[in-house]
C-alpha cells in the first residue's frame, strides 16, 4: 500500500548560516524521504526558516534594512546551501507567511474556545532606553559568584556557575547599554497544566512508537508523578516591539516565536498543496490516515513533544506520527569551535570545491536511530570516503566498465543467473528495513559487504589478465558485465545517499531514475553502456586543512559566545530559544576594524614559569602587562617549550579574555602562538627588541 507521509526538518533560524551541525539532520532526513520515494510512497518534504523573533528584529535594524529584507537574503542564502548537498524539499517556506498567520490564529482561536488561554500579569526585564523588554540573552552584567564581567543572564563563562538573570551585578542590556529595570505587563499563556494536557501528553507520549524510547523516557522525566503536575503553562506572547504575528483580539501582543515555528511546519505543505491541488485536510485532520514525521535535534524535544502535540490535540487537529530526534555534531571529539576551525558552514565546505557526496556519505556511514551525538572525524572521513566509497565501491566500475566499452562497443553480456548477483538482491530487505529504520550505518555496512563481495569477483576472475589472453572475449565480456550489474544494483541501494553519484551512473547506463523495483529487473544482453567517465574524487589532507583553515577565526574565539548548546536539555522551554547559538553568531568572512579593535592584545614579559602539576599540556606564566599585578595565565604549550625558555620572554597576550577558571586556577589571558591545524608544533609569538610590558599591539 502506497504510504502518504509529510516528513519535516526544523526550520533553520532565519539569522544565521546553515553550517555542518544542521546538516546532519537535513541531510539524514533527505536520505529518508529519497528512500521512501525510491519505494513508491507519496512523500512530501517541507521545511521553511524560522523568521520571528527579537534576534532578527534587532539584526535587521543593525544592518538598517526591515526584518523582510533580511530574512529574504538569508532564505536564499539557506536554499543555496541546503540544494549544495542535494537536500531536496518538496518546498521551502517562510514562517513569515500568510498560511502560517491564519493557521496560528485558528489554532490560537480554538485553543482559546477550549478555555486553554489564560492572562496573567509576567514582569520582565525591560531597556528603558531601547523601550521593549528584554529576552534573557540580551542581559549581561558581572557574574553574581566570581565578578566576571559581560557575563550572560543564566550562566558565567568564566566560572560556569548558573544563577538568574536577576543576580547579575550590575546588568545592562546589551541592545542600549542600559540599566533593566523590571517592568510588567500582561501576557498570555497555553495552560499546560491542564488536566486535560496532562493527561494527553501523558498517553501520547508513551504510546504507539511515536518516540524513541529515549526520548519517551525524558518525557516521563519531565511529566513527573502522576498527580505532581509538574508541567508549567507556557507563556505564548511577547509585547510589541517584536517582529512576528499580532495575537487576535490582542493589539500590542504578538505570537512568541516558538509559537508559530511549528505551525510553519503545516504552512509549508499549505503552500505546496496548492500547487499540487492536494487536499491539506487530508494530512491535517484528527483522523488522517497519512502520516507526519519530524526530523529534529535533541535540543528541540520539548517543543516537539510536549507543546506541539497539545497545540494540535485541542485545536482539533492530528498529531505527529512519528518524532525523530538526533544527537549533536562535533567535530574531531569537541563541540563545533571557531577557534579551532571546526565551525565550517555549508558554504566554506561547498567553496573549497569539497564534494557534497563525501559528507553525505560519511554521516550515512555513522548514523543510527539513537539520540546519540555523531563525531565527524576528519581522518576518519578521508578514510572512509577514499577506502570505501571510491576504493571500493567506485572502483567496481572502472576496473570493469573500460573493457566493455573498448572491446564489446558497451554492449552487455547475458548474466541473469550469476549467482553473485542474486546474493546482491537478496540484501534488499534489510537494507530496506534499515533505511526505514534510520539506521542508515547499517545499511551502508550491509551494501559494503556486499561491496566486498564484488571486488573479490573481480580478484578471482581477473579481467585484465582475460583481456590479454587470446579466445577469452566470452569470458571477458561476462565478467566485465556481472561486475557492472552488480555496480548498477548497489547504486540503487546507495541512491537515496549519493543521488549525484547516481544520477552518473544512471547516465553511465543509459537509463533513467533507477528505483527500487529496478532490483527486480536486469538490463539484459544486448543493453549498451556509455563510455565510462569518472564518477568521484577522492579526499586530499590539503582539502581539509584549507576547510579547517578558512573557518578559523582565532580573534572570535576568545569572545564568550560558544555557550553550552544542549548540554542540559532544558526544563524551561523559554531558555532555548532564547540562548545565544552558535549558528546565530556565524562569523563574517570579513572583520571590520572596529571588530578588530575590541580585542586588547598587549605585549606581556613572562616574569616567572613553571610545569603545571597534574596537566601535561599546561605551563602557568605569571605575566608583567604593565599593570599594577602580574597576570596568572596558564597556556598550553608545555610540549614544546620548557619554564626556562620561557621565563624572561616577551609575549603577545590578549588582555581582555573573560577570566577563565580552570581545574589549576584562574587564568587572566591568552598567549599568542602560531602552529599548524595538527598542534604537531607551536611557537611563541614575540616582538623586535625594544617592546615594553603594556604596550599596545595593533
Ligand atoms: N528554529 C528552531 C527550530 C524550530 S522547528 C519548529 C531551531 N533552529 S536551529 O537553526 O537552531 O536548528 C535547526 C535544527 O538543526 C535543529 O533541529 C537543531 O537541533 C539542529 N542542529 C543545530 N546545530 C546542530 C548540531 N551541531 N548538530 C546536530 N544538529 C544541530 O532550533
Ligand atoms: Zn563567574
Amino acid at each position: 500500500m502506497t504510504r502518504r507521509i509529510l516528513v519535516t526538518s526544523a526550520l533553520p533560524y532565519a539569522n544565521g548560516s546553515i553550517h555542518l551541525g544542521h546538516l546532519l539532520e537535513y541531510i539524514q532526513t533527505d536520505i529518508w524521504v529519497a528512500f521512501q520515494k525510491m519505494q513508491g510512497n507519496e512523500v512530501y518534504y517541507v521545511c521553511a526558516d524560522d523568521t520571528h523573533g527579537t534576534p532578527v528584529m534587532l539584526r535587521a535594524e543593525k544592518e538598517g534594512i526591515t526584518p523582510e529584507a533580511l530574512i529574504a537574503r538569508v532564505s536564499e542564502e539557506h536554499q543555496r546551501d541546503f540544494s549544495g548537498f542535494s537536500v531536496r524539499f518538496d518546498h521551502y517556506h517562510s514562517t513569515n507567511a500568510p498560511e502560517n498567520k491564519t493557521l496560528c490564529e485558528n489554532i490560537y482561536r480554538s485553543l482559546r474556545s477550549n478555555e486553554l488561554i489564560e492572562k496573567r500579569e509576567v514582569e520582565q526585564f525591560y531597556d528603558p532606553v531601547k523601550a521593549m523588554f528584554l529576552p534573557d540573552r540580551f542581559i549581561k552584567g558581572e557574574c553574581p559568584k566570581c565578578g566576571a564581567k559581560d557575563q550572560y543572564g543564566d550562566s558565567c563563562e568564566a566560572c560556569g556557575a548558573t544563577y538568574q538573570p536577576t543576580e547579575l551585578k550590575n546588568a545592562y542590556s546589551s541592545v542600549s547599554g542600559a540599566a533593566p529595570i523590571r517592568k510588567s505587563s500582561e501576557h498570555y499563556f497555553f495552560k499546560l497544566s491542564d488536566a486535560r494536557c496532562e493527561a494527553f501528553l501523558r498517553q501520547w507520549t508513551q504510546g504507539e512508537d511515536r518516540l524513541q524510547p529515549e526520548a519517551a523516557n525524558k518525557m516521563k522525566e519531565w511529566l513527573g508523578e502522576e498527580g505532581s503536575a509538574k508541567l508549567a503553562d507556557w507563556d505564548i506572547s511577547r509585547d510589541a516591539p517584536y517582529f512576528g504575528f499580532e495575537i487576535p483580539d490582542a493589539p500590542g501582543k504578538y505570537f512568541y516565536v516558538w509559537l508559530d515555528a511549528p505551525v510553519g511546519y503545516l504552512a509549508s505543505f499549505t503552500a505546496l498543496a496548492q500547487g499540487l491541488k492536494l487536499n491539506t485536510d487530508d494530512f491535517f485532520k484528527a483522523d488522517s490516515p497519512c502520516e507526519m514525521v519530524h526530523f529534529i535535534g535533541k535540543d528541540i524535544l520539548y517543543f516537539h513533544a510536549l507543546f506541539w502535540p497539545a497545540m494540535l490535540k485541542f485545536s482539533g487537529m492530528r498529531t505527529p506520527t512519528r518524532i525523530n530526534a538526533h544527537g549533536f555534531l562535533t567535530v574531531d571529539g569537541a563541540k563545533m569551535s571557531k577557534s579551532r576551525g571546526t565551525f565550517i558552514t555549508a558554504d566554506s565546505y561547498l567553496q573549497q570545491g569539497m564534494n557534497p557526496e563525501w559528507l553525505r556519505y560519511y554521516f550515512a556511514a555513522k548514523l543510527n536511530s539513537t539520540m546519540e551525538d555523531l563525531d565527524l572525524n576528519f581522518q576518519d572521513f578521508t578514510a572512509r570516503v577514499n577506502s570505501d566509497l571510491v576504493g571500493k565501491f567506485v572502483n567496481i566500475a572502472s576496473r570493469s566498465a573500460g573493457f566493455l566499452s573498448k572491446r564489446f562497443d558497451g554492449v552487455l553480456a547475458d548474466v541473469t543467473q550469476n549467482p553473485l548477483l542474486q546474493t546482491i538482491k537478496t540484501g534488499a530487505p534489510a537494507i530496506a528495513g534499515f533505511y526505514e529504520q534510520r539506521e542508515f550505518g547499517k545499511a551502508i555496512r550491509e551494501i559494503m559487504a556486499l561491496t566486498d563481495q564484488v571486488n573479490a569477483y573481480v580478484d578471482q576472475n581477473k579481467p585484465w589478465e582475460l583481456a590479454r589472453q587470446t579466445g577469452q572475449d566470452t569470458q571477458l565480456q561476462e565478467v566485465c558485465t556481472v561486475c557492472l550489474e552488480a555496480f548498477r544494483l548497489l547504486s540503487i541501494y546507495l541512491k537515496p545517499v549519493l543521488p549525484a553519484l547516481v544520477a552518473k551512473v544512471e547516465a553511465l547506463f543509459n537509463i533513467t531514475s533507477l528505483n527500487w523495483s529496478d532490483l527486480g529487473r536486469s538490463l539484459g544482453a544486448g543493453h549498451r553502456v556509455s563510455p565510462f567517465t569518472h564518477l568521484m574524487q577522492r579526499v586530499e589532507a590539503s582539502q581539509i586543512a584549507a576547510l579547517i583553515q578558512a573557518n578559523t577565526d582565532t580573534l572570535l574565539a576568545a569572545a564568550p559566545t560558544e555557550k553550552t548548546q544542549g548540554k542540559n536539555t532544558q526544563k524551561s522551554s523559554e531558555k532555548k530559544a532564547e540562548k545565544p547559538k552558535p549558528a546565530e553568531q556565524a562569523a563574517p568572512a570579513h572583520i571590520g576594524i572596529e571588530e578588530f579593535a575590541k580585542v586588547d592584545l598587549r605585549m606581556g614579559k613572562v616574569l616567572e614559569c613553571k610545569r603545571v602539576e597534574g596537566s601535561t599540556k599546561l605551563l602557568q606564566l605569571s605575566v608583567d602587562l604593565g599593570e599594577a599585578e602580574p597576570r596568572n595565565i596558564f597556556s598550553g604549550i608545555s610540549a614544546h617549550y620548557s619554564p626556562e625558555q620561557m621565563t624572561g620572554k616577551m609575549v603577545i597576550v590578549v588582555a581582555n579574555l573573560a577570566p577563565r577558571k580552570m581545574k589549576f586556577g584562574i587564568s587572566q589571558g591568552m598567549v599568542l602562538c602560531a602552529s599548524p591545524n595538527d598542534d604537531t608544533s607551536l611557537f611563541v609569538l614575540t616582538a623586535d627588541s625594544g617592546a615594553l610590558p603594556g604596550m599596545k599591539v595593533s
